[in-house]
C-alpha cells in the first residue's frame, strides 16, 4: 500500500523512448494477428444491431469506418495520413472504401514498414519509417489525418498535434481516437495509478493526455470546431474480449511449444492493465477528437 500511495502522489509523466517503442514494435507486432486477422490494432466500435459483440474484427473494422466518417473527405483523389498506422490495417480498410484515395502512413518500426508494405501491394498506399512528430510531409498538403492509438506513445504531446496541423490543408480534419485521462496523473485513484504505471511500462508509453488539456492544446495550435466524443462504453465490448484473446494467444503458444518473448509478454500485460484502468470510468475515458484546420 505503501509503494501505492507514493506512486498516486509522484506520479506525473512515463517516459518512453524511441529504441523501445521501436523494439516493441518489432517484436510483438506479430502477436496482433491473433488479436485481429485484418492486422487492426486498436479497439473497436459497438453499434447495438450493426456489430457482432462476439466478432472481435467487426467492431475494429467499425472503429475505422467512424473514423473514415468524420474525416469527411471530398468526395475526389483525396490524401489522407495515418500517424502511427502500425500495419496498415487502417490504411487498406479506407483505400478499399474509396479507390480515388491515396495514403502516407508512418511508423517507428521497421518490421511493419516491410510487411505492411507488402500489405499494401497494388494499392495508393505507402507506409515510411519516421517519427510522426516531425515527418518530412509538405504542408498543407494533407485532406486529412488519423491517428489511433498511436499518438499516446509520446504522451498525446503538443509537438505531435502541431505536425497534424502543420501537414493538413486549411479545412481539413484531424481525427484522433485513443484513450486519454480525465484527470491528471497525480490525482488518479489509487487502483488506477497502478494500472497507468503498468500500463504505460507494458506498451512503451510516455503517458495518456488528460482529454481536456488535449483539446485546449488543438485549441491553441489553431484548429477550430474541437469535438470531443467519449465513445468508453462503444468500445468496452472489444475491451472485453482482452482476457479471452490472452488465454487463447497463451493456449495457442504452449500448444505450439514456443516460448514468449519478452515484449510479447509485455504485450499480455499492457492488455490486462488496459482492461484494468478501463474500469476506472471516473479517471480513463476513451474518446474519438476530430478537429478542423
Ligand atoms: C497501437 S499501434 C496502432 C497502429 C494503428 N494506428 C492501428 O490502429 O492499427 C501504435 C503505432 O504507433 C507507432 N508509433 C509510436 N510512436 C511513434 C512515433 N514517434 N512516430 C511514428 N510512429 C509511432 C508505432 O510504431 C505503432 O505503429
Amino acid at each position: 500500500m505503501k509503494t501505492l500511495t507514493n506512486h498516486s502522489k509522484t506520479l506525473t509523466k512515463t517516459t518512453a523512448s524511441r529504441a523501445e517503442i521501436t523494439d516493441f514494435y518489432n517484436e510483438a507486432t506479430s502477436d496482433y494477428s491473433f488479436w485481429s486477422k485484418d492486422l487492426n490494432m486498436h479497439f473497436g466500435y459497438f453499434i447495438f444491431g450493426k456489430t457482432n459483440p462476439f466478432r472481435r474484427d467487426s467492431m475494429l473494422n467499425q472503429m475505422n469506418r467512424q473514423i473514415y466518417k468524420r474525416l469527411q473527405l471530398p468526395k475526389l483523389k483525396s490524401f489522407v495520413v495515418d500517424l502511427g498506422c502500425g500495419m496498415g490495417g487502417s490504411m487498406r480498410h479506407f483505400l478499399k472504401r474509396n479507390p480515388t484515395l491515396s495514403m502516407l502512413g508512418v511508423t517507428l518500426s521497421p518490421f511493419q514498414v516491410k510487411e505492411g508494405n507488402k500489405l499494401l501491394e497494388h494499392t495508393n498506399g505507402i507506409i515510411l519509417e519516421e517519427n510522426y512528430c516531425q515527418t518530412s510531409i509538405a504542408n498543407q498538403s494533407a485532406d486529412g489525418v488519423i491517428a489511433m492509438e498511436s499518438l499516446c506513445h509520446s504522451g498525446h504531446s503538443k509537438e505531435s498535434l502541431r505536425e497534424a496541423y502543420r501537414i493538413l490543408k486549411p479545412g481539413a480534419h484531424f481525427v484522433l481516437a485513443d484513450a486519454f485521462l480525465k484527470k491528471t496523473p497525480a490525482t488518479l485513484c489509487q487502483g488506477a495509478s497502478y494500472s497507468y504505471t503498468k500500463l504505460c511500462k507494458g506498451w512503451s508509453l510516455d503517458g495518456l493526455g488528460v482529454i481536456s488539456e488535449v483539446k485546449e492544446n488543438l485549441q491553441q495550435i489553431g484548429f477550430s470546431n474541437v469535438t470531443v466524443e467519449d465513445i468508453s462504453f462503444r468500445v468496452a465490448p472489444s475491451v472485453l474480449h482482452v482476457p479471452f484473446a490472452i488465454v487463447g494467444f497463451l493456449l495457442k503458444n504452449i500448444f505450439q511449444g514456443k516460448t514468449l518473448k519478452h515484449q510479447s509478454w509485455s504485450n499480455l500485460k499492457a492488455s490486462f492493465y488496459a482492461l484494468l484502468s478501463g474500469l476506472h470510468l471516473n479517471d480513463f475515458g476513451y474518446f474519438i477528437i476530430t478537429a478542423k484546420k
